[in-house]
């Protein structure tokens, strides 16, 4: 066989529960999202190796079986011995927005709740401000600066929401510049329409009729291509749960799959509602009911866990990862949540450290909570998140040798090949070509 790429005497995490091992076994993909022990199960496979055709994962196995085999290649890399993995996935950031926050940080040292910074009119609603009066161009070029942090760090796929335009105008625009990202670098981005991400100040006298103002966008936007998923902020003194079941039932009969901010700061059953709902995600989950996480395990919907948020707003308690796995047996993803407010970094190998310090998840459930669960919570686990033939051939070679250093050595940068639909687009943790 001749094929584009073989990247040989990788120690493989291939993320395919049943499939590690076999020289050139061609895993039938489980269409599932791993759950609660079986997120441990990272497909191990020694000294292995993976060939890519046509931008395409062709053979998965150890590297001396693909020698027996005879896999000659165009371009040839040598793992040394380090850690190869399936492109990192980023199931929930804010990517599109304009100007930054950091005059918030004083506030908070001070004490100042998040959601008093918001009461106030600060918070997510100055960056509604400093957003609608960004142009395309401007959105864009700020948005291109951070997938570029990303893809240095090895996430090859991102989900971004809208929701700091709040108006029909500011909305599309941010869902315009989100799509023509696309064109622009080699991270596949992957959109939701946040409408009801806060009410707006001139909508303060009525949030119901803002709140259908914003569920008139959601055929023209599923119309238009613009976005997958429809999300909602469903927490005390934002939207509630009656309006955030109207919002997404109406999500969902427009064609969306759909999300929901729940739980974040106070218990008001988001993740009950999520798994009523059959959401594909649930997110941040921090107050959430022991009741509601079960639910939502039983529903099938993926817990996704923002400990960057959490950490950074100092909250006194975390998502409560361990009872996800260990009792509710849920499929838990990670992501960072990438916003200015409540999580300013790029950084997935960051959140990944913190699940492990602040969440208690192990090396290997962290692994497969940013790629494999991740690739599911953003629709698109039968195509990404996994090293398995027949899958898109989006790789990371990273400088370790096993998934525990990565978590372990907190803070820097551990990527040194990123490979994205079979191009090698990072070298030495650098973007290339
Ligand atoms: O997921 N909680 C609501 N939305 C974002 C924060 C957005 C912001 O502060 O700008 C979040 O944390
Ligand atoms: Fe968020």
């Amino acid at each position: 066989m001749h094929v584009d790429l073989l990247i040989r005497h990788g120690q493989l995490a291939t993320m395919e529960p049943s499939g590690g091992g076999e020289a050139g076994a061609a895993s039938e993909a489980t269409p599932a999202p791993s759950r609660g022990r079986a997120m441990r199960d990272i497909g191990w496979v020694e000294d292995g190796a993976v060939a890519v055709k046509d931008g395409r994962i062709a053979w998965v196995g150890q590297s001396d079986a693909a020698n027996r085999e005879g896999i000659e290649a165009s371009v040839e890399m040598d793992a040394g011995g380090r850690l190869v993995t399936p492109g990192l996935v980023d199931p929930h950031t804010h990517l599109v927005h304009a100007g930054s926050r950091e005059y918030e940080l004083a506030l908070k040292l001070a004490g100042v709740p998040y959601l008093e910074i918001l009461r106030r009119g600060g918070g997510i609603l100055s960056t509604v401000k400093a957003t609608r009066a960004a142009s395309e161009e401007a959105l864009t070029q700020q948005a291109l600066v951070s997938l570029r942090r990303m893809l240095e760090g090895g996430v090859t796929t991102v989900e971004a929401k809208s929701g700091y335009g709040l108006n029909a105008e500011v909305e599309l625009r941010q869902l315009r510049v989100a799509k023509a990202l696309a064109e622009l670098q080699p991270v596949e981005v992957v959109s939701t329409f946040l409408g009801p991400h806060a009410v707006p100040p001139e909508a303060k006298a009525d949030p119901d009729a803002f709140l259908s103002e914003m569920m008139a966008l959601l055929h023209p936007i599923h119309t238009d291509g613009l976005a997958e998923f429809a999300d909602i902020f469903c927490e005390d003194g934002v939207f509630s749960i009656e309006q955030s079941r109207r919002f997404l039932m109406a999500a969902k009969q427009a064609g969306f799959g759909v999300k929901i901010h729940a739980d974040e700061m106070e218990p008001l059953g988001g993740a009950e509602l999520a798994a009523e709902l059959g959401a594909v995600s649930a997110d941040h989950l921090l107050a959430a009911s022991r009741t509601g996480l079960q639910a939502m395990a039983e529903a099938g919907c993926i817990a996704v866990l923002l400990p960057g948020t959490s950490w950074n707003l100092g909250a006194k308690t975390h998502a409560d990862a361990r009872y996800l796995i260990d009792e509710a047996g849920a499929a838990v993803a990670l992501a960072t949540d990438y916003n200015p407010g409540s999580c300013p970094t790029e950084s997935l190998q960051l959140i990944m450290a913190l699940a492990a310090n602040v969440l208690r998840m192990t090396p290997e459930e962290i692994l497969t909570a940013v790629t494999r669960n991740a690739a599911f919570a953003v629709g698109r686990g039968e195509r990404i998140g996994s090293i398995a033939v027949g899958k898109q051939a989006d790789l990371c070679v990273w400088n370790a040798r096993n998934p525990a250093y990565l978590v372990y050595h907190f803070g820097v940068n551990h990527v040194d090949t990123v490979v994205k639909r079979g191009t090698v687009v990072v070298q030495d943790g650098r973007r290339v070509g």
